[in-house]
């Protein structure tokens, strides 16, 4: 009897005790592409004049949600499949966003775009400022079109892989529509109902029966700039997510598919390099082999995004303890935090901002001691390999930009500077964030 139970036991956890390894890769951001191609410059200034003009007329745009992800910054992307068979995408694994979207088969064929994107609806010289598509406005188009339009909206799908629910046995319809303000575009569609499962086919993948996700039918031309990447998959709660979708990992733990309700994530240093291995989100449990045991949990101020407080931050002469509330965000790849603060750091280390490019430059050479933050009583260091990085043409970025959520929610952005220099372990269940240092073998 008693033997039994303990087999009975074995086999149980056998069955429960699953943790999933994903590899990702790290590409080149749109921002670096954009830069290479000499565009960045266009396409920022015509992003603050639409930012800028939405600031002035809240009422025209009804249904945006507030994302603290910029599109243009990410860099890391990982394989999953959809439907069975599984169709295979390439997505950004994002902890400050919840919902999945990837292009649907009918994207960019629909028409229908001018009518859901709000600021087609506009006249003249706005509309072509604000739709995503310029071929929705109508009459002639100015000099201004010519300068900032590079391409269509419709065309953006083109050469990702599109999610074909005819060729899915498992798909069901939901219909629902969706839409999703990024701050550099948008993405619409409506919603369907597959498996989804992270990792590449023919890996060990954990899969996630009766996920609903966005079939993207509309994609702004800002997509267009990341061959690389065909859609997003947002990590953090339910509660942010738009139309209330449950995200993958939370239906997963809803439906016991792995050991512990947490995640972890490890990210790789590469500098600047396009298409190389980047690191290893772990599903259902920690990594053991990258990540070092947890130095210290800080429990969620929010269960949004993965927000918690910081007590201070300092870089040689300069240090504040203002105290802030963070996020920890797999999909920013600098650190953002209050103008007067950022400004002063930036000083103390020689960075200067550059209005025209949007970024903080140093001067490659120099050497800023390490950044420190300090969390619940605990010392973190970011150290210069994760907070300079090459922005080509002999030129080092310092990670870190003024940013501002508004008065609401978090202050500060914990990008990947923050997840490369130690190991961020998400944990749902708990609602609190883990770090542990990167060991030797994941270096
Ligand atoms: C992801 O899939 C692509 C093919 O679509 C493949 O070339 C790449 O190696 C895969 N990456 C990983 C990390 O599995
Ligand atoms: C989607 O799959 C169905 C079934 O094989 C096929 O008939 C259809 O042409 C596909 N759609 C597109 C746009 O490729």
């Amino acid at each position: 009897m008693k033997l039994r139970l303990i087999v009975l036991l074995a086999l149980l956890g056998l069955a429960m005790s699953e943790v999933f390894q994903h590899q990702i890769t790290k590409i080149k951001s749109a921002r670096r592409r954009m830069r290479e191609q000499g565009t960045w410059k266009d396409h920022l200034a015509r992003k603050e004049l639409k930012r800028l003009y939405k600031q002035q007329h809240p009422k025209t745009f009804a249904t945006v949600s507030q994302n603290v992800n910029d599109w243009e910054d990410m860099e890391y992307v990982g394989n999953i499949t959809i439907g069975t068979p599984g169709q295979p995408f390439a997505i950004i694994l994002d902890t400050g966003s919840s919902n999945l979207w990837v292009p649907d088969v009918t994207c960019g064929s629909g028409g229908g775009d001018c009518n859901t994107d709000s600021g087609c609806n506009q006249q003249g010289i706005v509309c072509e400022l604000l739709c995503d598509d310029p071929n929705c406005c109508s009459g002639a188009k100015s000099a201004f079109s010519r300068v900032f339009r590079k391409r269509s909206g419709k065309v953006a799908c083109t050469g990702k892989h599109l999610f074909n629910s005819s060729l899915s046995s498992t798909y069901q319809q939901n219909g629902q529509s969706w839409e999703i303000e990024y701050g550099s575009g948008s993405a619409s569609g409506f919603l369907g109902v597959d498996t989804v499962s992270f990792g590449a086919a023919g890996t060990q993948q954990l899969v996630v029966p009766k996920t609903t996700f966005g079939q993207a039918t509309d994609i702004a031309d800002v997509f267009a700039q990341d061959p690389a990447i065909d859609g997003i998959l947002g990590l953090a709660f339910t509660s942010l997510a738009v139309d209330n979708v449950i995200p993958p990992f939370i239906n997963a733990v809803n439906q016991q598919l792995v050991d512990q309700p947490i995640f972890t994530v490890y990210l790789e240093e590469r500098g600047d390099i396009d298409n190389t291995p980047g690191g290893v989100f772990t599903y259902g449990g920690l990594d053991t082999k990258n990540c070092g045991p947890v130095i210290a949990y800080q429990p969620l101020s929010s269960a949004t995004y993965f927000q918690f407080s910081i007590q201070s931050i300092g870089v040689g002469s300069f240090s504040s303890n203002a105290g802030w509330d963070v996020i920890s965000d797999t999909g920013t790849s600098f650190i953002g935090g209050p103008q007067d603060v950022i400004s002063a750091i930036g000083q103390a280390v020689g960075a200067t901002y550059d209005d025209q490019e949007g970024a903080y430059f140093i001067d490659c050479n120099a050497n800023p001691g390490p950044v420190t933050i300090t969390i619940g009583g605990k010392q973190y260091q970011l150290p210069k390999k994760n907070t300079v990085t090459d922005a080509g043409q002999g030129q080092c970025f310092w990670d870190f930009f003024p940013f501002d959520f508004g008065g609401f929610g978090p202050s500060w952005i914990l990008g990947d500077p923050f997840i490369r220099s130690y190991c961020n372990v998400y944990d749902v269940g708990q609602q609190r964030i883990g770090f542990t240092t990167v060991t030797a073998s994941g270096k």
